[in-house]
């Protein structure tokens, strides 16, 4: 079976694909604002250790488990703990990637539409208030929001069901380069502008007066869910990836990665946010409300703005794919469908539910569940709920569940790559993450 199963054709093609999914709107929509929102400098800081502690660790073990059965996430539980119930993990995986992608389309749809409006010229000549005015009236457009929505997900679709090495390698091949290139451009653009020194300054000058409980929450919670960790992503796509590899040296490349287009783009965008005095903390709404702003009183503003909508939407693209593959890996797997049925079938599932989420901000404003939104309570549940309880369930699986001999095996490719850490990353499997982990949890509740 594994000679007839599809996988990644180079290391870099593995590595483009292992960055699309980690690096996407986490990195370009969400880190700016939220380290705008938690004190800049030492938010990052933070972070930088929560990836280090959590997401290093964490990261080698999906893919070691991925990789060891080279199965979906049914497969790889039903192989390695025969006779139990871990294969129900798989239920865990499949909610966490519908419920992520719920509303991820939301966003990358917007997205979208600000490709469009930027290839049209439409921000030429309007103020903050305008601009808001446009964000606000576009949202709660139920026809166009979802048709952007739809074409997103068709686009991600396309691409499931080309396969691995067709689809997913090859189109993040030339999507990843692509993105890192626009970044720095436009990191370099945004350091340039009379006033942004005080932008860096906010990044990278810890001001610890400014952290709180929920900033270190948010740190934590930021860290998880910009690597992908918890849902099965990454185990599926460790299973793909060559016997010939090193694991622990891609995980680091692939952390390195996300965080520096995480850091690009806080220096994207909030030197910019200063020079045009912007509050940092503006939400959400920071990307596609100020940036336009900004574009606009630059020299080919124009360009800078297609490109950055661009860049967001291969970002975002890149990470879908990621969450429909878990699903489509085992209906195809386990369940015997063809590629493109199984696909199908999990973009239908996706579509319906995130059209849910779509007009939760405009004809079902009003419905709330348990006090939240549709589109609200898809990024609580898989963020804050299902995210965390998966990563936990990985850690204790291999910090205390797997035999270790094979882990270790795994992640040293039989013997032949020296582990130099391998005392202190069981050590963190069983006691300082899944502790951490708990902690967000509670935390993020609101029980502590
Ligand atoms: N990491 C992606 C981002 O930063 C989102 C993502 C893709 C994800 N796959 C995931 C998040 C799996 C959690 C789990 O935008």
């Amino acid at each position: 079976m594994s000679e007839l199963r599809d996988g990644f054709g180079s290391k870099f093609g593995a590595l483009a694909a292992l960055a699309g999914s980690a690096i996407g709107l986490g990195n370009i929509w969400k880190f700016p604002y939220e380290a705008g929102n938690n004190g800049g400098g030492a938010f990052l800081l933070i972070y930088i250790a929560f990836i280090v502690f959590l997401g290093i660790p964490v990261m080698m073990s999906e893919f070691a488990l991925g990789r060891a059965t080279q199965q979906n996430v049914f497969g790889t539980f039903k192989i390695l703990a025969p006779k139990t119930k871990w294969y129900l993990f798989s239920i865990l995986a499949i909610a966490a990637s519908i419920a992520i992608m719920a509303f991820y389309g939301t966003v990358s749809g917007w997205t979208m539409e600000y490709v469009w409006l930027s290839l049209k010229d439409s921000f030429a000549g309007k103020n903050e208030q305008e601009l808001a005015l446009l964000f606000h009236e576009f949202i709660a457009d139920p026809y166009r929001t979802i048709a952007w929505q739809m074409g997103f997900l068709f686009i991600s679709g396309l691409i499931v069901v080309a396969g691995i090495k067709n689809g997913i390698e090859r189109s993040t091949k030339i999507m990843m380069p692509v993105l890192f290139i626009i970044i720095i451009l436009l990191g370099i653009r945004a350091c340039t502008l009379p006033g942004s020194g005080e932008g860096l300054k906010f990044l990278f000058y810890p001001k610890f007066s400014d952290v709180t409980a929920n900033s270190i929450l948010s740190a934590m919670g930021q860290a998880f869910f910009s690597l992908s960790l918890g849902s099965g992503v990454l185990l599926t796509y460790g299973s793909y990836v060559s016997k010939r590899n090193n694991l622990t040296q891609m995980s680091m490349q692939v952390i390195a990665a996300d965080t520096a287009i995480a850091i690009l783009a806080g220096v994207a965008i909030l030197p910019a946010v200063f020079a045009f005095n912007i509050d940092p903390a503006s939400g959400p709404g920071l990307v596609f409300m100020t940036l336009p702003r900004i574009f606009q009183s630059l020299p080919f503003g124009q360009l800078w703005a297609i490109s950055f909508f661009i860049l967001l939407t291969f970002a975002a693209l890149t990470s879908a794919i990621s969450l429909i593959e878990v699903i489509v890996a085992y209906l195809v797997e386990e369940r015997k469908m063809s590629r493109a049925y199984a696909t199908v079938l999990t973009v239908g599932c996706i579509a319906i539910l995130g059209i849910l989420a779509t007009l939760s901000f405009g004809e079902l404003k009003h419905v709330t569940i348990f006090g939240l939104t549709f589109f609200d309570l898809f990024d609580f549940l898989s963020g804050k709920i299902i995210l965390p309880i998966g990563g936990i369930l990985i850690c204790y699986f291999t910090g205390w569940y797997w035999d270790q001999r094979i882990l270790k095996n795994e992640l040293s490719n039989n013997g032949t790559i020296r582990l130099r850490f391998f005392k202190l990353y069981i050590f963190i499997l069983r006691y300082l993450a899944p502790l951490l982990i708990f902690i967000i949890f509670l935390g993020s509740l609101g029980i502590i």
